[in-house]
């Protein structure tokens, strides 16, 4: 493990010292490999695999064992960065007993180093009882995806005032309930940046948001959408610092060419031929 590996404890330290978070989320062992050697502090095995690697149009039939699965292959990669376990939908709402039982399977079997749950006031008590078995919880709230039925879909949440979830005063209730339950750090997703600045101003434990503007401790992206990994569609708060859908497009284009060409395998490529 790495001299400078990163702890829970690190993320509170770095919002004293006003030093931004960096989180991705990452499902395999190369991925996590380059983030990690990238220095990127927090991997996230996020349930966001069910859209991202498994095509599906919500996050809601992901399950805890593909969670495990993905998340031995990131830790197996990891040598640095802290590695936080999703817990998929209906994993954890159903008892505090069910929580307890599958962030422990994270931690135990996954080889997670903290879970992630998504929610505020209704999920402070199961944050309250994982923390006090010592199994360190980060936030999640907003545009929470796995309340993609009540949002009626993917939409930007505390734009409207009130106490209903997803407003405004109630995100602010929300941000403050999982604090004082004990999370060590908060995902604010899909939020006007006012809300996200005032959320973060008042939180002692840092905010790492997503489509929640600049003013949040740290910033989370899917890998896919950093990366340019997506064929078409594109939320206006990521960016694309690659474009892997492309240049892997042009590979097997240019791949399958060469193979009806007869140009691949060349003799360099072969064994038992000069220079093979
Ligand atoms: O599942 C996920 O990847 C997430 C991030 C988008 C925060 O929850």
């Amino acid at each position: 493990m790495a001299k400078d590996k990163v702890r829970v404890t690190d993320l509170v330290r770095m919002k004293a010292e006003g030093t931004p978070i960096t989180m991705l989320t990452a499902y395999d062992y190369p991925f996590a490999r380059i983030f990690d050697q990238a220095g990127v502090d927090v991997l996230l095995v996020g349930d966001s695999l069910g859209m991202a690697v498994q095509g599906a149009d919500s996050t809601l039939p992901v399950t805890l064992s593909e969670i495990l699965y993905h998340a031995r292959m990131v830790v197996r990669a990891r040598r640095r960065a802290l590695v936080v376990g999703d817990l998929p939908f209906l994993s954890y709402q159903v008892s505090i007993e069910q929580a307890l039982r599958n962030a422990g399977r994270l931690i135990k079997d996954g080889g997670a180093e903290a879970v992630k749950l998504e929610g505020g006031t209704t999920m402070a008590e199961t944050i309250r009882r994982l923390v006090d078995v010592d199994i360190p919880v980060m936030g999640h709230i907003g545009l929470t995806p796995q309340s993609v039925h009540r949002m009626g879909g993917h939409r930007v949440q505390g734009r409207r005032s009130g106490k209903d979830p997803g407003c405004r005063e109630r995100l602010l209730e929300d941000a403050a309930a999982v604090e004082q339950a004990g999370a060590f750090a908060i995902v604010l997703e899909g939020i006007p940046v006012d809300l996200a600045s005032e959320i973060t101003a008042k939180a002692a434990i840092p905010t790492i948001g997503i489509g929640a503007g600049p003013a949040c401790d740290g910033q989370v992206l899917v890998m896919h959408d950093m990366l340019g990994l997506t064929e078409s569609f594109m939320p206006r708060f990521a960016k694309h610092y690659a474009n892997l859908w492309h240049d892997a497009s042009a590979a097997a284009t240019s791949y399958i060419r060469e193979v009806r060409e007869r140009a691949f395998p060349a003799p360099e490529h072969c064994y038992g031929v000069k220079g093979g």
